[in-house]
């Protein structure tokens, strides 16, 4: 199991980094918007501030050459970068095309068990289903990564999923019952995800009788 941070946010990487608990950052253009910055410069400073972070950045253009080109010029950057192509048929063809050269994909914006099979089967090595978008549409987002991780691994496909869109500290929990290789999160998430009233008040009893311990 691994989590990753969804934040571009220099300040959510340097607090998340801290707390020693992220493995990756994933990003995607509203995510690097919300920065004002440009996009490569984001990347480059949290790479330089994680160097064992895996991370995720997300092509703009729309053919699957012009994909691949930009996936080539990014990937450049480092060794950690893992492209994250949409889940259209540009999208998925760039995939295939880069899967074979030794260079790392996330086919994103995956809604349903079919667009995660075509991305599976064009070589990607992640798969991003978008799990809060979907319970926004009173549709199952845990049951998606349910259904993804076990057709993935009843076909021995090395695809791992990735679980993104996750809102709240009960979708981590599930999405990992339900297989998810990797839960995504927002900063806020990550402490969230922890805490718990009676560790609180388990510290507060043990601060209360620890003072009763003679020298
Ligand atoms: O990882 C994808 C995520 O950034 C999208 O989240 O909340 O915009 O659906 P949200």
């Amino acid at each position: 199991m691994k989590i990753y941070l969804d934040s571009a946010n220099l300040e959510d990487v340097s607090r998340a980094l801290e707390s020693g608990r992220i493995d990756g950052v994933t990003t995607n253009p509203s995510i690097i918007a919300r920065e004002g910055r440009p996009f490569k410069a984001c990347i480059e400073d949290i790479l330089r501030m994680g160097p064992h972070l895996t991370v995720l950045a997300e092509v703009v253009s729309k053919s699957a050459a012009a994909m691949e080109a930009e996936a080539r010029d990014l990937a450049s950057l480092s060794a950690a970068i893992v492209i994250k192509l949409p889940c259209t048929a540009e999208g998925i063809a760039a995939a295939r095309k880069l899967s074979g050269s030794g260079i790392r994909t996330t086919v994103t914006l995956v809604f349903s068990l079919n667009q995660a099979i075509a991305a599976a089967c064009a070589g990607a090595d992640f798969v991003a289903p978008f799990v809060g978008r979907l319970d926004d549409i009173d549709s199952d987002g845990i049951g998606l990564v349910r259904s993804i991780k076990e057709t993935l691994v009843a076909h021995s496909m090395k695809t791992q999923v990735i679980a993104a869109s996750v809102r709240s500290p009960f979708s981590v929990s599930r999405l990992f019952i339900a297989g998810a290789d990797i839960v995504t999160l927002p900063y806020k998430l990550l402490g969230q995800m922890i805490q718990h009233p009676l560790t609180d008040q388990g510290m507060a009893a043990f601060e209360r009788d620890w003072v009763k311990v003679p020298d």
